[in-house]
């Protein structure tokens, strides 16, 4: 039986997901390390809402385990020297430089948790992957392993997380299936049993599922380019919609109601973010092309061109139906995080409008209920666009949304936060310049209530 765990990564998987393992596994000693102290000190504040990581329902339940059998800390050697099983939960960017470029996961603070382990362990452990990884990274980590560490016996498994940010919690305490894959000798079976026994004691068996490793590390990356690939395909027609008179809202849910196709995830929107769809299916990209794979290449790069493109005409539109400039103008963003109930902003799609529309020379004037000035200046910064004093001079921040929204040309929505739906709208337009535009970015308002306030209201499709 499994009474100690680590995992290396206290970020927005590792987290939430071992607070769930120690609430749920009282007999399981659970710590979460990491190298950024910052963070470790904000899952450690006896203040429990200044957790690091705002997801619905968290903090309750890291009040709960948190020093009880939860533990956040620095100490990566002690944690890893202690633990009968150690989760890999790190980032896994898509690679800035070399080979690969643009495309290929950046599987370099893997390696180092693996050399970590390695040198660390002094009796044997069950390795699981929780991170994202290109098929065939199992192989990897084992070469590493086997060639660096103290002798010790390693088993290596896949477990990929499929939580969506905003919902962590939920899904993670009832997942639609918990994926594990792992080698097909007894020995590799014994992890996976061990591994069985963890989830079970919360999540019914009929639910795991069991695979070998390339297959489970393989599922992840085709999930969230289903996901995406769904997202990216409503949004082309959405553009179809805005030129036929067809209405997306009305297509999504005709075509939805094919129980083969379901109504889930055919929400049209200004374009997918988040730090995972893009960087998952450049990856897989890159794996179909490093294979001269071309056409399968080029049939998921697809989905990515359509979002980057949905996004980019986002910001076209503003700038044509506000009389083709919005130089010196004021524009309001409702929303900055890449999804609503989240404070995490990574690919953003409001980044790239906000970005386009600066270009334009335009005035942006952002409020999100939980991502501030710091946050959203860095993220600017990061496309390195324009100078930094420019980005600050062109993007002001604010805590309350009516003042972001005082004389301006025109309101882009680009996050569903449920708030934006009951403000005050007849007090927002009067506030505002005229004619009132509305760009709504995540079809969240009230067209016609829009409408009879007196606002030029677009909607995405
Ligand atoms: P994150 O950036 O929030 O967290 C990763 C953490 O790992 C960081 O705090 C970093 O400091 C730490 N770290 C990096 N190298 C380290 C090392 N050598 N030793 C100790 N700590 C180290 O990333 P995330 O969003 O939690 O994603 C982690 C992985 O999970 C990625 O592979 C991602 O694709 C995958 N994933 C993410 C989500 C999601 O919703 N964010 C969902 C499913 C899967
Ligand atoms: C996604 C997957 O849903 C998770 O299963 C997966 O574990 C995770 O990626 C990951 O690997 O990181 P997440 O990115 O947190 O989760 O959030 P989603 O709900 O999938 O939304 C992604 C983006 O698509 C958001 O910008 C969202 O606004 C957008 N979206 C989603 C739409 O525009 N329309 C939809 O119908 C659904």
């Amino acid at each position: 039986m499994i009474t100690n765990i680590c995992c290396i990564g206290a970020g927005y998987v590792g987290g939430p997901t071992m607070a769930i393992i120690a609430q749920k596994c009282p007999h399981i000693k659970v710590t979460v390390v990491d190298l950024n102290e910052k963070r470790i000190a904000a899952w450690n504040d006896e203040n429990v809402l200044n957790i690091p990581i705002y997801e619905p329902g968290l903090s309750d339940v890291v009040a709960e385990a948190r020093g009880r059998n939860l533990f956040f800390s620095t100490d990566v050697d002690a944690a890893i020297d202690a633990a009968d099983m150690i989760f890999i939960s790190v980032n896994t960017p898509t690679k800035t430089y070399g080979v690969g470029k643009g495309m290929a996961a950046d599987l370099k603070y893997i390696e180092l948790c693996a050399r970590q382990i390695a040198r660390v362990a002094k009796n044997d452990k069950i390795v699981v992957e929780k991170s994202t990884l290109p098929v065939r990274t199992a192989s990897a980590i084992k070469n590493i392993l086997d060639h660096t560490g103290n002798g010790v016996n390693f088993q290596i498994l896949s477990n990929p997380e499929f939580l969506a940010e905003g919902t962590a919690v939920e899904d993670l305490l009832a997942p639609d299936r918990v994926l594990i894959g792992g080698d097909t000798t007894p020995e590799g079976q014994k992890a996976i049993d061990l591994l069985v026994e963890v989830y079970a004691n919360w999540v019914p068996k009929q639910n795991i599922l069991t695979t070998n490793v390339w297959s489970s590390e393989l599922s992840k990356l085709t999930a969230n380019a289903f996901l995406a690939q769904r997202v990216s395909s409503i949004n082309a027609l959405s553009e179809l919609c805005e030129k036929t008179g067809a209405d997306v809202n009305e297509v999504a849910r005709a075509i939805g109601m094919d129980s083969r196709i379901g109504p889930k995830f055919l929400k049209s929107s200004v374009g997918f973010g988040g730090s995972c769809f893009q960087k998952d299916i450049l990856n897989l990209v890159y794996i179909a092309k490093s294979y001269g794979l071309n056409e399968v290449a080029d049939y998921w790069e697809q989905v990515i061109i359509m979002n980057d493109h949905q996004k980019r005409r986002f910001a076209k539109n503003i700038v044509k139906t506000l009389y083709n400039t919005v130089s010196g103008k004021k524009i309001a963003f409702l929303g900055w995080a890449f999804k609503k109930d989240t404070n995490d902003t990574r690919e953003s799609a409001a980044i790239y409008v906000a970005d386009d529309l600066l270009n334009e020379q335009a005035s942006i004037h952002v409020y999100d209920p939980k991502v501030g000035a710091v946050q959203i200046q860095s993220d600017l910064n990061y496309l390195e666009t324009r100078s930094e004093a420019s980005n600050s001079e062109g993007v002001h921040v604010y805590d309350n949304p009516y003042e972001a929204c005082k004389d301006a040309h025109a309101i882009a929505v680009l996050t569903e936060w449920d708030e934006f739906k009951a403000y005050d709208w007849q007090k927002i337009y009067d506030a505002m310049l005229k004619p009132a535009f509305v760009f709504d970015g995540r079809n969240i308002l009230d067209a016609e209530k829009m409408n009879a306030i007196g606002f030029q209201y677009y909607k995405i499709g």
